[in-house]
């Protein structure tokens, strides 16, 4: 169903965000009808120029994506109907002038979404801004809303700041916080997968599940992104948002409905149950790495400390796992191991179900079965998409051998997924109004609370982050962390990989 006409103001229209996914989500959507030529775009950024100079600008952009760049985005039909609607209004985002110029640039009865794509600093004083000029007032045939990048906050202070300064001006029902990663198809699976299968949900429990893993792998290393990444650091950057919904998704209860805050009350349940540990747990279940100067797809890569715009001095990790518990009935003792890290040696997001051991095995007597593995569901969240699952089977021949086989699904070989950017359903949700894809305050206060003990445990202690070879998968101490507990990391997209080779 096309979305209704709205005029979306993008904050950030020249920056990197907007070009890269914003216009490109758009135009697909335009493609696939679901939003139609009522659809009003003003590019808000600080450099003069007038709609030709955005327009051109993302012209340029989109020719360079369609000569063999990254991502598949076409100038087509689309794209040119888009265009013509595309305008531009230059001037700094913390004046009156350029809010009282949107006032007169968008219909007073009409519907409009703010989209803030720009640094953090800005969330809070635009919200104001908007709200003061009398852009954020509702009525019954117009809506409002913003759409909030993150990071949403850099700890637990300041994320209740800045929710609280938000949400003095306009209503939470108005406030789009962004996690992206709740815009990829099998991150919106995880609940069909899980609620939709009694097999699988009938298992989903303390009693059946001995852990979970949670690892969003990078090969890229912090390259030009030394500003902000110096300031933020693998834990910030990655856990209480994106590593957070994926757990939330694995943990919540099932919604009364898939109405938006059924869904979002039941994850919200959950990273408040998140364990808050003290300090010295923290320090005791928390590892973090920085990488050392090596060879990285062959080419040579220098330490984080000696990257451009990194202090060498600096402390920052570029690499965190962590062993965390949701203290609830249904989770009660299952550890989630968590770690994500820049410079490792796949690309890889992955969330490993493995189920505790069977209680008896008859098959004691041979090598293989001592060993016999538990089962495992491994969901590949990105590249190759999909599910598998290990399970022991006999081998052929007289005498009782087991051996692990995986079942294996690619969303590849089923469907044609065709190229997205991941952010189409998180701007249609925001046109059609619904919340689901996006945080709630009371979420994003739970997910900084469970790592606040972690940033807290860092800045006291003194030591650096422990070094680790790029392209291996973090510093030894990480794999000291879940051995300890006589558990191992899976090895990354294992099975989905061998399958295509
Ligand atoms: C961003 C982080 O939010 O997510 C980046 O700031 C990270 O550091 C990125 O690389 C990962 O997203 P994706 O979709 O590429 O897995």
């Amino acid at each position: 169903k096309p979305a209704p006409p709205v005029t979306l103001v993008i904050f950030g229209a020249t920056g990197d965000l907007t070009r890269r996914l914003l216009i490109p989500a758009i135009i697909n959507l335009t493609r696939s009808g679901l939003v139609g030529k009522d659809l009003e775009i003003l590019g808000v950024g600080i450099e003069e120029g007038n709609d030709e100079f955005l327009r051109t600008r993302l012209d340029e952009f989109l020719s360079h994506l369609n000569s063999g760049g990254e991502e598949e985005t076409p100038k087509d039909e689309a794209w040119f109907s888009l265009r013509s609607r595309i305008s531009y209004l230059s001037g700094d985002f913390t004046k009156n002038q350029i809010f009282e110029e949107i006032g007169r640039r968008i219909d007073p009865a009409g519907n409009a979404a703010f989209y803030l794509a720009v640094p953090p600093s800005f969330f809070g004083p635009i919200v104001e801004k908007l709200a003061e000029h009398g852009l954020m007032t509702e009525s019954d045939n117009c809506f409002r809303r913003v759409a909030i990048e993150k990071p949403f906050g850099t700890d637990l202070a300041s994320a209740r700041a800045l929710n609280a300064q938000i949400l003095a001006r306009i209503a939470e029902s108005q406030v789009y916080r962004l996690d992206h990663f709740l815009g990829k198809e099998t991150v919106q699976n995880l609940m069909t997968a899980r609620f939709a299968n009694m097999m699988i949900e009938a298992l989903w429990n303390s009693n059946y599940i001995d852990h979970v893993q949670i690892t969003a792998a990078e090969i890229v290393d912090v390259g030009s992104r030394g500003k902000f990444y110096d300031a933020t650091g693998a834990l910030r950057d990655m856990v209480p948002n994106h590593l957070f919904q994926l757990l939330a998704m694995i943990a919540m209860e099932p919604p009364n409905s898939f109405d938006a805050e059924a869904i979002r009350n039941e994850k919200s349940k959950v990273l408040k149950a998140l364990r808050i540990y003290t300090v010295e747990e923290a320090e005791a279940h928390g590892v973090r790495g920085a990488y050392g100067a090596g060879t990285l797809n062959g080419n040579q890569l220098p330490a984080y400390r000696e990257t451009k715009d990194i202090s060498s001095e600096s402390r920052t990790e570029t690499f965190v796992a962590l062993k965390l518990y949701a203290d609830t009935w249904r989770w009660a003792g299952v550890p989630f191991y968590l770690r994500t890290g820049k410079a490792l040696t796949a690309r890889d997001t992955e969330i490993v179900i493995t189920f505790k051991k069977v209680p008896f095995a008859q098959f004691r007597e041979t090598d293989v079965t001592r060993r016999l593995p538990p089962n495992r569901l491994v969901i590949q969240v990105q590249p190759d998409e999909g599910m598998s699952m290990e399970i022991s089977i006999k081998t052929p021949g007289q005498s009782v051998e087991t051996v692990p086989v995986s079942l294996d699904f690619r969303y590849a070989d089923k469907f044609d997924i065709g190229h997205t950017t991941g952010y189409e359903s998180l701007i249609y949700d925001l046109f059609i109004g619904d919340q689901t894809l996006f945080q709630r305050a009371d979420s994003i206060e739970a997910g900084w609370a469970a790592v606040q003990p972690f940033l807290d445990a860092w800045a006291q202690n003194m030591s650096v982050p422990d070094v680790y070879a790029p392209g291996s998968m973090g510093p030894a101490s990480a794999d000291e962390l879940i051995r300890r507990d006589g558990r191992e990391w899976h090895e990354l997209g294992v099975l989905l990989h061998a399958q295509r080779t």
